[in-house]
């Protein structure tokens, strides 16, 4: 396993739209997810997707802090490390919420996004087994965050406002 460079949006490969993954054979396939389940947690983040470690695939991992918060939300799936091949929004609720959002490709800055309360996720299993992933809250919008990236959308596109770090503290 090896932490690999997240990428910048000076970095075109940040804005193209991610190729679908065919072989789930492909040894290269299983070290990437390895290397983007370390490189997140060592940029303590919450999600990441291929593009942003210059691999323009359809790969997200989405792992959310295990803390009294997320548990009381999520139960025993708080701190879960979700690998999505793939994946689609195949339903999304009407209700859009507004949340705070940042991302690891631009340290610094921070938006509020309106994003689908709850939705239904359907890609496939780092094996390529289908799976769907039922979700709502903080969790669904990671979803969302993640799977714009492989389409070469990034969340300050999205942002209503958009600050920097440096003003939050203030
Ligand atoms: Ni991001």
């Amino acid at each position: 396993m090896a932490i690999r460079e997240i990428i910048s949006p000076e970095n075109p490969i940040l804005r193209k739209k991610a190729q679908r993954v065919t072989d789930f054979k492909d040894p290269k396939l299983q070290t990437l997810i390895e290397d983007m389940a370390e490189t997140l947690e060592e940029a303590v983040g919450v999600g990441l997707a291929a593009p942003q470690v210059a691999i323009s695939q359809r790969i997200i991992v989405v792992q959310l802090p295990d803390d009294e918060e997320s548990r009381e939300e999520y139960g025993a799936d708080a701190g879960v490390l979700h690998v999505v091949i793939n994946p689609e929004i195949a339903r999304a609720s009407d209700n859009m919420v507004s949340g705070v959002e940042a991302c690891l490709s631009i340290p610094g800055l921070f938006g509020s996004v309106d994003r689908h309360d709850a939705i239904t996720i359907k890609g496939q299993d780092r094996h390529g087994k289908p799976i769907r992933i039922k979700t709502r809250g903080w969790l669904a919008r990671v979803f969302q965050h993640e799977i714009d990236h492989l389409d070469g959308i990034l969340y300050v596109d999205r942002a209503k406002r958009i600050w920097k770090a440096e003003e939050m503290a203030e």
